[in-house]
């Protein structure tokens, strides 16, 4: 099992989800977050100087996902997410180790 972490453009969630659901996955998160990356949230970056960060708000979607899904999943979210414009986000792929289905108590690839 893997978790598929990615940060993404508010604006690309619809799009998303709407694939992802193509896909079969069964569950996700949704988090708001506020953050930066190499361009430290501006449009620019100016040679040897530094500026102030400035955070861009971003939503960050994790699903966890049998590990044969993660190659397909990480096509739709780039496909999905992409503008090819600076900040369009990150995908960020973690083992893990144990899942349980609480109601069932059943584990691991069956309880995702
Ligand atoms: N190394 C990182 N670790 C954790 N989160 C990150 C990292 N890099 C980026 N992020 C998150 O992803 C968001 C989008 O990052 P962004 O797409 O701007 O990355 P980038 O490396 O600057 O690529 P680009 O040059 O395409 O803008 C950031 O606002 C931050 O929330
Ligand atoms: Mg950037």
């Amino acid at each position: 099992m893997k978790k598929v972490e990615c940060i993404i453009r508010p604006s690309k969630l619809e799009d998303l989800v709407v694939e992802v659901e193509k896909l079969g996955i069964n569950g996700l998160n949704i988090t708001q977050i506020a953050g930066y990356g190499k361009q430290k949230g501006k449009q620019e970056v100016y040679r040897g100087v530094e500026y102030e960060v400035k955070l861009k708000e971003k939503l960050k979607v994790e699903m966890v996902v049998q590990a044969d899904q993660v190659d397909e999943l990480i096509d739709i979210i780039t496909d999905a997410s992409r503008t090819g414009e600076v900040g369009d986000g990150k995908i960020f792929v973690y083992s893990i180790d144990q899942a349980v289905r609480i109601r069932t108590g059943e584990e691991d690839e069956k309880a995702v």
